[in-house]
C-alpha cells in the first residue's frame, strides 16, 4: 500500500470517502495524531489493530464532532458528562461511559464501557461530522512513542495506511486525560493536560488517581508505552545527567540530553535536544525530541519535572518511556 501525506484541508474530501468505504485515515488532533476508522464498522476497526500491531484487548477511544453525538456512542449518560463537556469539549479530555449497543465489541475490547472524546482540531471534527464517529488510537506502531507530526506517523505506518492528513504539529503533545465515570467516584485512568485540579470544580471533588484503582480498568496502561528504541533514563538532576552523559561518552557511546533551556551552564556543550522553557513546552516537545534523539544517539537522558498537575502528567509519560530507570 502506498501511503500519502496530504495537507489536511486538501485531503479532507478523500478522507471522508475513505472512511465511508471502511478504510483507515490518519488525522491530526491537538494531543497526538489519531489512526481512525468508522466506529460502527467492526471490519474497519479491525484494520486499526492490524496496522498498529496493537493487542486486541486494548480498547479504543471514539472521537465525536459535537456533544450530542455522545448519545449514539454511550447510554445512561450522566448529567456530569454534559457539565464537563461544556467546559472541556472540544479538548484533551476523554470520558469513559457505559457503551451503547451500536458500538461493536472490537472498539471496547469486549467491555461494556466506551471512551469518548471530542478533539480540538477543526479538520478532525469536520472529517467526523461528514462521515462517522471515529474509533482511533494514537497513530504510532504499538509500543512506540505517540506521533505529534505527520512525519512521525509516516515513519511508523508507511505502507500500512492509505492517507495521512497533515495538520502540522500537535499543540498539546501528549495523549488526552482519560476520566472514568462508570465506577462510582470519577477516576483518572490516564493523566494529561486536563488535570485533576482543573476537573475538581466540575465534579464536586478531585477525582481519584488511577494509580490506586484504575490500572486494571484502563488496559492500555499495563503495556510499556511511549518507548523510544534507544536506552533511556530520567535524570534526577542536571548535575547527575551531565555526569552520566560523560560516563557514557567515555565508554564510546553516543548520549544525548533532553532538557529545557534553563540549565545551560550545568549542561555545557554536550549534545542536547531542547524541550523549550516551560512545562507546557516540555509537554509539547517531549515525544518529538524522543524520536529525534533515538535516530541519532544510543543513550537518551531526559529532564525530570517536579510538581503536580501537568508536570506530573508529562512525567507519567517520561517514566514509561524510560521504563522507570533513573540516573
Ligand atoms: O489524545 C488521545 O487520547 C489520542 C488521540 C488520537 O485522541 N488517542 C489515544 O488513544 O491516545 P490510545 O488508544 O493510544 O489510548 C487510549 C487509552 C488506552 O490507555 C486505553 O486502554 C484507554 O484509553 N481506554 C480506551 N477505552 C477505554 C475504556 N472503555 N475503559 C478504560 N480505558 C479505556
Ligand atoms: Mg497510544
Amino acid at each position: 500500500m502506498i501511503t500519502r501525506i496530504v495537507n489536511a484541508e486538501d485531503g479532507l474530501d478523500e478522507a471522508v470517502s475513505l472512511i465511508k468505504s471502511g478504510e483507515l485515515v490518519v488525522f491530526p488532533t491537538e494531543t497526538v495524531y489519531g489512526l481512525g476508522a468508522n466506529a460502527f464498522d467492526p471490519a474497519a476497526v479491525g484494520k486499526i489493530f492490524e496496522a498498529k500491531g496493537r493487542p486486541q484487548d486494548n480498547p479504543l477511544i471514539v472521537h465525536i464532532s459535537a456533544v450530542g453525538e455522545v448519545k449514539e456512542i454511550a447510554r445512561d449518560v450522566p448529567e456530569v458528562f454534559y457539565t464537563l463537556a461544556e467546559r472541556f469539549m472540544p479538548g484533551a479530555l476523554t470520558v469513559v461511559l457505559p457503551k451503547s449497543d451500536r458500538i461493536p465489541g472490537i472498539v471496547t475490547a469486549g467491555g461494556d464501557t466506551v471512551a469518548v472524546r471530542m478533539p480540538d482540531n477543526a479538520f478532525a471534527r469536520e472529517l467526523i461530522s461528514r462521515s462517522f464517529p471515529l474509533a482511533a488510537p494514537s497513530a504510532n506502531r504499538s509500543k512506540h512513542v505517540s506521533p505529534t507530526s505527520a512525519g512521525h506517523v509516516y515513519d511508523d505506518l508507511n505502507g500500512r495506511v492509505p492517507l495521512i492528513l497533515d495538520g502540522g504539529e500537535c499543540r498539546v503533545g501528549i495523549e488526552s486525560t482519560v476520566l472514568d465515570l462508570t465506577s462510582g467516584d470519577p477516576v483518572i485512568l490516564r493523566p494529561g493536560a486536563v488535570t485533576a485540579e482543573m476537573l475538581a470544580p466540575y465534579l464536586g471533588a478531585a477525582p481519584g488517581s488511577g494509580k490506586v484503582i484504575g490500572t486494571a480498568k484502563s488496559p492500555g496502561m499495563k503495556y510499556r508505552h511511549y518507548a523510544p528504541t534507544a536506552e533511556a533514563y530520567a535524570a534526577l538532576s542536571a548535575e547527575s545527567a551531565a555526569a552520566f552523559y560523560d560516563r557514557c561518552a567515555a565508554e564510546g557511546k553516543s548520549p544525548v540530553l533532553l532538557f529545557r533551556d534553563i540549565y545551560p551552564d550545568i549542561l555545557g556543550e554536550r549534545s542536547r535536544v531542547s524541550l523549550g522553557r516551560s512545562v507546557d513546552d516540555f509537554m509539547h516537545n517531549v515525544y518529538s525530541a524522543l524520536r529525534t534523539a533515538e535516530k541519532e544517539h544510543d543513550v537518551i537522558i531526559v529532564e525530570t519535572l517536579a510538581g503536580e498537575g501537568r508536570a506530573a502528567s508529562v512525567m507519567n509519560r517520561v517514566m514509561k518511556a524510560v521504563g522507570g530507570k533513573t540516573v
